[in-house]
């Protein structure tokens, strides 16, 4: 047994090297590399990406996974070595399900779709776009029945991302969330607006760039463990737990851009940072899935730089380096500023009451497009009615509505409920924490969060894969996700806002 299990973690750490390696290239291709770079890149990460297929589908590791689910089965279940097996089995199962003519079919159909996406959303035309989507959707439904027997065609792609969740389960928690959401939407919508105004004004890069890493350094991010660059689209990638790197992108015309998205991906980079280090090079240096990372990443954002005690520190120094743009700006009014609600079509810029709506609308089309009782041509429409019902606003035209993500260009259904879900586990945490550090406002407010990053890491981020999404949000707060605090946290937060 444990020459078996030292034999998996060599093997294990060899993909895990490989899985860093092409990570390595990834990361350069969207931070540095010479636009002319493009064709060789695509070479140098499919021919690590096929070596890495050819040793994770082995059939030597396969046998020796079998003869370690054996051997585990007496042994302590929580235990590293029981974990790991048990992770890395399942990882195994599933590639093996999905026949390799499948994945270079779906590498293919989404690659094109992609480009075809990016095309019809400049033009704003969602026929464009709907033989391709017609296609992927086919191939997910068929990927999905390499699963079978389920219980909703639906789970084994939600599973993809937050492994052993059912899509019965998210219905039931976005049923109880929804309506209760959309009343707090049209309670504020009845109130006046914030003004919001001086967040439009010009903010020159490098002082957002330097209050941005001023804070994250506040959080406990480890620069001799990452650094911070810039790229289209934000994104934390880690190279095992050592070397963990975030970007960022700033808009200069609007200071909220740089300012959250750099505490998010702060808290995503936080998560890897603390796994334990013997989960090294290893499946378990990962998340617990994607809800319970954005749960990381949203509650630095929103539940601490969003509130209002981090800014009664931080905002005066926010005021000394735009003194011209803030100067003449209470705190009291840049707090509201900074969490209007206010309905509107794009997803990555909605605040925090409308957010998971959108979300509710894209995984209830999902579900309907894999069952098959909507067709993809009358998606758009569905779209536009379910924007009207929850958001009170109807889009003009595809570009603003069903045409905005890229997800759905490369096949990645199942992946919108967990922005949601990562909310709610964000909150539900929270509240947990509250509980056992008492004086949490305090602290925000002196900007000393090494209690609270210490309750995380022990709490959460040590354990990095080794629990399943559920298995660890009941470890940590005693039941699994559940809403109530999140609607809680909204009702309190944007009661006070909006006098409601
Ligand atoms: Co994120």
């Amino acid at each position: 047994m444990e020459e078996n299990t030292k034999l998996l973690r060599e093997k294990l750490a060899e993909l895990a090297d490989l899985r860093a390696s092409s990570a390595v290239l990834e990361w350069d291709q969207l931070v540095n590399m010479p636009e002319g770079a493009a064709v060789d890149r695509g070479e140098q990460i499919a021919t690590i990406e096929k070596i890495q297929h050819i040793k994770s589908t082995s059939d030597e590791l396969g046998q020796l996974l079998d003869d370690l689910t054996e051997c585990t089965k007496g042994l302590d279940p929580d235990s590293d070595d029981t974990r790991l097996v048990r992770v890395a089995k399942r990882n195994f199962d599933k590639q093996a399900k999905v026949p390799t003519e499948y994945v270079t079919e779906i590498a293919r159909e989404s690659t094109v779709a992609q480009s075809v996406w990016e095309k019809a959303k400049d033009a704003s035309n969602f026929a464009m776009f709907q033989p391709n989507l017609e296609r992927l959707v086919e191939l997910r439904r068929q990927y999905a029945d390499f699963f079978k027997p389920w219980d909703h065609v639906y789970d084994p792609l939600l599973d993809d991302f937050e492994p052993g969740m059912k899509t019965s389960e998210v219905q039931e928690i976005f049923n109880t969330i929804r309506p209760k959401q959309v009343e707090l939407i049209k309670a504020i919508s009845e109130k006046e607006k914030v003004d919001r105004s001086f967040l439009y004004l010009d903010f020159p890069e490098k002082k957002q760039w330097e209050f941005g890493e001023e804070v994250i350094t506040k959080f406990g991010y480890d620069w001799k463990h990452g650094r911070q660059d810039k790229s289209a689209h934000p994104f934390t990638t880690s190279f095992g737990i050592n070397d963990v790197r975030i970007t960022t992108r700033v808009k200069e015309s609007y200071l909220p851009t740089a300012m959250f998205g750099t505490f998010h991906e702060c808290g995503h980079a936080l998560y890897e940072m603390g796994i334990a280090q013997n989960l090294n090079r290893s499946p378990l240096a990962d998340g617990a899935s994607m809800a319970v990372h954005e749960s990381q990443s949203r509650m630095w954002e929103n539940l601490i730089g969003r509130s209002k005690q981090f800014w009664k520190h931080f905002y005066p120094r926010l005021q000394e380096l735009f003194s011209s743009q803030l100067g003449n700006v209470s705190l009291e009014k840049f707090y509201r500023g900074i969490n209007a609600v206010e309905p509107s079509f794009i997803r990555v810029e909605a605040d925090e009451a409308t957010y998971n709506l959108h979300i509710m609308l894209r995984l209830e089309l999902e579900i309907a497009l894999m069952e098959g009782s909507m067709a993809v041509k009358d998606a758009p429409d569905a779209w536009n009615q379910k924007c009207k019902e929850y958001l009170g606003i109807i889009p003009s035209d595809d570009a603003e509505g069903i045409l905005q993500d890229v997800h759905w260009s490369f096949g990645g259904f199942g992946y919108f409920p967990t922005y949601a879900l990562g909310n709610l586990v964000s909150a539900q945490l929270w509240e947990k924490m509250s509980e056992e550090i008492k004086d949490i406002e305090e602290k925000i407010e002196t900007a000393k969060f090494d209690a609270i990053l210490a309750w995380l890491r022990e709490s959460v981020h040590v354990h990095g894969a080794k629990y399943e999404p559920q298995e660890l949000v009941q470890k940590v707060t005693g039941s699994k996700i559940t809403p109530e605090p999140y609607i809680k946290y909204l009702n309190s937060k944007f009661g006070e806002i909006y006098g409601l």
